[in-house]
């Protein structure tokens, strides 16, 4: 079949669909490669990487008139102009943009969107959520230790001793847990909330505090064990208190790094305006929720602002400061994705039998297939 992979336009967008590594097994499964020239630079991949594993360089109108269209981004209007009636998409469309999907639908585009992936072991390896917001994790802490004026480890030195940073996690899922262990190998003083009770295992396992807000009510128990991996939203009065605990821990914390999400939905706000003055000046907050309006409504989305003595950085595309690892993962993600839309003769297969294709299903025919 033949494969294109545009560049990225959408703005801040650094990553690229494909890697050297994934194009040369593509191409040894007998598929012809069409990579648009420079797609791959911002992520540290030059034309000539591709070229020596044998793939073709192209322009973006080659990228497009291709049966399968590697993506990172919905494409935007004008590479949806591009695009060739009846060709396969596949990228991390954003399952809740519903304009997003009604334009890919008009384009007669069979769209894939990998975050609608169910969260099971089969799924594991192509679960681009938990690839990229591993990555955020991880970097929300270099952030943070960039911008925050002191150390993160405890120190003695003969100038005397300095304390750790106090770093709280609030929202421990894929990213907050990186955080923490990130957090952690820097020798700073973790502490982290969720509303799933499973997690608190795991925060201690890395050497975390839980920040223990317990169930009163069935409601408030049914609820925080979720859907499918992911959160609900919590009743008023567990959320009520879970504010007391935190505003505490906030108090005293450095650095803040927020990532409480409900799948498309707002993010619940975690850290009020009023938890913002209490903390110390020079403390920073990292809101991975930026793009979702924030666990802080004081948050400015892609911006770094200094509200109360307090700098709050609201970068909403984290992973694409990563480029080169956040690709290199996010195509393997692809990878084995294509494997269960293409079959072993090199055909393209849409098996809506398959739960993982079924649920990725975005558009066909002309309509929103979306579940
Ligand atoms: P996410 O990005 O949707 O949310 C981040 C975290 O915020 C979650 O842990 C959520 O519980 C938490 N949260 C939501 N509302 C909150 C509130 N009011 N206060 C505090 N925390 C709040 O979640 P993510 O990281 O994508 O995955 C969540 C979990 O799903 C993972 O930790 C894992 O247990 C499970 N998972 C399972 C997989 C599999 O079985 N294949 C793959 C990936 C994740």
């Amino acid at each position: 079949m033949l494969i294109g992979i545009p560049a990225e336009i959408t703005a801040g967008e650094t990553r690229v669909a494909i890697t050297p590594e994934t194009a040369k097994k593509l191409k040894a499964q007998g598929h012809t490669i069409r990579i648009q020239s420079g797609a791959g630079v911002a992520a540290s991949v030059p034309d000539d990487a591709y070229r020596a594993v044998g793939a073709e360089i192209t322009d973006a109108a080659g990228a497009y008139a291709c049966d399968i269209v590697l993506k990172v981004r919905c494409p935007l209007d004008s590479e949806m102009a591009l695009a060739k009636p009846g060709s396969v998409v596949v990228g991390m469309l954003n399952p809740f943009d519903a304009a997003g999907l009604q334009r890919l639908a008009a384009a007669q585009l069979t769209s894939f969107s990998l975050e609608a992936a169910p969260r099971t072991s089969r799924a594991q390896s192509m679960d681009v959520l938990s690839s990229q917001a591993n990555i955020a994790g991880y970097k929300a802490v270099m952030m943070a230790a960039d911008q925050y004026q002191r150390f993160f480890p405890m120190l003695m030195t003969a100038a005397g001793t300095v304390k750790a940073a106090r770093v709280v996690i609030l929202g421990v899922g894929v990213a907050g847990l990186q955080a923490i262990a990130t957090a952690k190998r820097l020798g700073a003083v973790i502490e982290a909330s969720d509303v799933r009770p499973s997690v608190k295992e795991q925060v201690e396992s890395l050497g975390g505090k839980f920040i223990d807000v317990p169930y009163e009510t069935d409601e408030e128990r049914e609820a925080a064990v979720g859907v499918g991996g992911y959160a609900k939203p919590m009743p008023p009065s567990w959320m009520a208190r879970q504010k007391i605990e935190v505003a505490k821990r906030v108090a005293q914390a450095d650095v803040v790094i927020t990532t409480a999400l409900i799948p498309g939905r707002a993010a619940p706000v975690l850290v009020t305006e009023e938890m913002v003055k209490a903390m110390k000046p020079g403390s920073v907050i990292v809101d991975l929720a930026a793009s979702q309006g924030g666990n802080c409504p004081l948050t400015e989305a892609d911006k770094t602002v200094v509200k109360h003595g307090v700098t709050l950085m609201g970068q909403t595309n984290i992973a694409a400061l990563v480029a080169a690892d956040a690709s290199a993962l996010y195509a393997r993600n692809l990878l084995d994705f294509l494997k269960l839309i293409i079959t072993k003769e090199g055909a393209l297969k849409i098996d809506l039998e398959d739960d993982i294709v079924a649920a990725c299903l975005m558009t066909q025919g002309g309509e929103v297939k979306r579940k």
